[in-house]
């Protein structure tokens, strides 16, 4: 089987990367606004946890982006950009859930972007046969699902 991609094909490849790419950062937006804002018995260690979790969401951008990039296209910048392409919703202006409808919230992004990544993946594998990018949103998968597991166990105890 002929594993050298076209241009074509790079291109049509690069345009399933970016709607994640809104994904990944309405998601790094909503965590940076949960780290300011969360409140209550939990405050330290979700203030904590969510620092990481951006932080982490900032290189998953970059990689992302620059995936695109490498396959020639020009990767979405703006703030309008993001949200015509995301899935993933941001919260209301002024509105603040509770430090456990946050978790809910949070758990609930990680698992639909994970579920989206892993179709996207799959498409890109299937019909392109790049393993190569299908492999890197497999990875992204995994620990997108892991820090649903690990935020849901978190609440499940009811805190
Ligand atoms: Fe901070």
């Amino acid at each position: 089987m002929e594993l050298i991609l076209t241009s074509v094909s790079k291109t049509k490849i690069a345009e399933m990367l970016k709607p994640i790419l809104a994904d990944q950062f309405v998601l790094y937006i909503k965590l940076r606004n949960y780290h300011w804002n969360v409140t209550g018995s939990h405050f330290l260690t979700l203030h904590k946890k969510f620092e990481e979790l951006y932080n982490e969401l900032a290189e998953d951008i970059d990689n992302v982006a620059e995936r695109i990039r490498t396959y020639g296209l020009y990767a979405p910048g703006t703030m309008q950009e993001f949200l015509r392409l995301a899935n993933l919703k941001e919260e209301e202006e002024g509105e603040y859930p509770n430090q456990f409808d946050m978790v809910k919230r949070i758990v609930n992004d990680y698992n639909s972007l994970a579920d989206r990544i892993r179709e996207i993946g799959n498409k890109i594998q299937t019909e392109y046969s790049d393993e190569v990018t299908a492999s890197g949103l497999y990875n992204l998968t995994e620990k997108y699902e892991k820090h649903a597991w690990l935020l849901k166990s978190m609440i499940e105890e009811g805190f």
